[in-house]
């Protein structure tokens, strides 16, 4: 079986308590931190932006001390400057939507400079081309089964083909890089999306929108097991 890692988006957390939010799905299990970027032009959302992370980075580690890293989704146009923000801010891996950058292989090279790993992200109507030039370059590869800007919509089925797809890629590539999922997933589809190919799930409303973080979070790891 991969290693698969769950990871917790805070877009739908309580912001009037992120901090303890944080903590609170830390101690539920989360493997990485989700941390959903919006501009109100790239997306028509607004949400946070590196001084909040830079605030919450200090709470992001587990009991025992290991820090919990904090994975940044950039839906945000221009990329450079707010990419170098966040990897002052502490972001672990930085990724973005290739629409969005000018230059995309100047884009992840400074991510990388940082020290961050980088990511592309793939909408549902994008298709995969541009990893034909950049997949020896990239950390992680995230497929939106939803449209980017809101949490809560539902998963888009065509983006299991597409799973399907960057999966080969990565196997082909030989490289060790993640296949992120974002959008829809929940306990009872997480084994599809899974068995696409995925190893990395974003879940934003399926654990913030249940009391008990950690059975959230145990289940998927159940349906994933199974
Ligand atoms: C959407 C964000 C997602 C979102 C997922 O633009 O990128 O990370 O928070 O939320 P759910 O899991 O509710 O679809
Ligand atoms: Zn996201």
């Amino acid at each position: 079986l991969p290693t698969y890692r769950i990871a917790p988006s805070l877009l739908s957390a309580d912001f009037a308590r992120l901090g303890d939010e944080l903590k609170a799905v830390i101690a539920g299990g989360a493997d990485w931190i989700h941390f959903d970027v919006m501009d109100n032009h790239y997306v028509p959302n607004l949400t946070f932006g590196p001084m909040i992370c830079q605030a919450l980075k200090p709470h992001a580690k587990r009991a025992d001390g290991t820090a919990v890293p904090i994975d940044v989704h950039l839906m945000v146009q221009p990329v450079d400057s707010l990419a170098a923000a966040f990897a002052d801010a502490g972001a672990d891996l930085i990724s973005f939507h290739p629409e969005a950058s000018s230059h995309v292989h100047r884009s992840v090279q400074a991510i990388k400079a940082k020290g961050c790993k980088a990511g592309l992200v793939f909408n549902p109507a994008t298709p995969l081309d541009v990893l034909d030039w950049t997949i020896d370059d990239i950390d992680l590869i995230l497929i939106m089964s939803v449209n980017p800007g809101f949490g809560g919509q539902s998963f888009i089925d065509s983006a299991l083909r597409k799973i399907e797809q960057a999966r080969k890629r990565i196997d082909a590539s030989g490289r060790d890089i993640r296949l992120e999922v974002d959008g829809g997933i929940k306990i009872d589809n997480i084994r599809r999306v899974a068995d696409a190919g995925a190893d990395t799930f974003v879940a934003g409303s399926a654990i913030f929108g249940k009391p008990d973080y950690k059975a959230v979070i145990d289940a998927m790891r159940g349906a994933l097991q199974a």
